[in-house]
């Protein structure tokens, strides 16, 4: 087959547009829509945190970001917090130091064992459950803690569009509606309440897209998978998006365009309860953030 765009020979087809791509084509095709994103939102001259897991999305997001870093005028720094999980978090630490170097970039990188004195496989020992929430509560506090410190405009995540459609799909199937509600493309900065906004710069690509696009660029990744992630429901909504993608044209694009139509319907409803922690001084809605009650509970076993 041939490159829709040019007469090279195509290395992949897109079927959500309906194109063959040849390597050049599909490079810029990826980097488009990432441009596509920072255009919409205004991101320009703009002081980055990119929080990286040493995945393929996250290092493609890096990729890219480095890419559109000059046309843009971003100021970007990698970011990776060392969980602690056993066989996962030091492969990948060493994925993120490498790209980092590979792309002049001087990355942050905690350690949850220093930062908070316990590690995600010390949660899951103690809780005896799966530590996915607890550890979506450090990564989400300690990410936003680093980024007001360090007087971020933004942290980006490498959610991909196929991650929306899990999210909220999970979220239904699970009754978080307020969760469902507050999934937004972008969240703004709050620094009246200590809140860095959040970037998703794939929000408009696919996971098999960045794939290829990791492979074409020959970018490293961490291919493992979190011990603790398999078998989570999120999972099981990520399938039924690739499933309908391959059986429908636009499938998760046309179901997430309309959830987001829906959600506008329906008008924000201010957040009265937020209040700052006792302990740390971030918000939180109840006396003592989570982190805080969790860092207790850990340092006390
Ligand atoms: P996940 O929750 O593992 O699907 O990851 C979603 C996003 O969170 C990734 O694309 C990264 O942007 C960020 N992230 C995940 N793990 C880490 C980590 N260990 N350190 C920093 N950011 C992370
Ligand atoms: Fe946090 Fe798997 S990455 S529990
Ligand atoms: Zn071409
Ligand atoms: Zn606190």
């Amino acid at each position: 087959m041939k490159c829709s765009m040019c007469n090279r020979p195509a290395i992949t087809f897109i079927r959500r547009v309906k194109k063959y791509f040849c390597e050049e084509h599909f490079l810029q095709f990826v980097l488009k829509q990432v441009r596509r994103y920072l255009e919409k939102h205004g991101i320009r001259r703009k002081k980055i945190l990119i929080a990286v897991s040493g995945g393929k999305d996250s290092m493609v997001m890096l990729h890219t970001l480095k890419m559109l870093s000059e046309d843009f005028k971003l100021d970007i720094t990698p970011f990776y917090i060392n969980l602690g999980i056993t066989g996962y978090s030091d492969p990948c630490e060493s994925v993120v130091r490498e790209v980092s170097e590979e792309l002049e970039l001087t990355p942050i990188i905690i350690s949850l064992r220093e930062y908070a004195g316990y590690t995600i496989d010390d949660a899951a020992r103690i809780e005896r459950k799966k530590p996915c929430s607890t550890c979506g509560t450090v990564k989400r506090y300690i990410t936003n803690r680093i980024a007001y410190e360090g007087g971020y405009d933004y942290v980006a995540t490498g959610h991909t569009m196929i991650d929306e459609f899990a999210f909220a799909l999970h979220n239904l199937y699970s009754g978080s509606i307020d969760t469902f509600l507050r999934s937004y493309e972008i969240t703004d900065t709050r620094k009246d309440l200590k809140l860095v906004g959040r970037i998703k710069p794939l929000y408009y690509l696919l996971e098999s897209e960045t794939l290829t696009y990791a492979i074409v660029n020959k970018i490293k990744y961490c291919n493992l998978e979190c011990p603790y992630a398999q078998g989570h429901p999120t999972q099981v909504h990520k399938e039924i998006g690739l499933m309908g993608e391959y059986r429908l044209q636009g499938y998760v694009q046309r179901i997430l365009s309309s959830l987001n139509k829906l959600k506008k319907m329906i008008p924000e409803r201010p957040d009265n309860n937020i209040r700052f922690c006792k302990i740390c001084g971030y918000p939180t809605v109840t006396d003592i953030c989570k982190y805080c009650r969790l860092k207790a509970k850990f340092s006390r076993e």
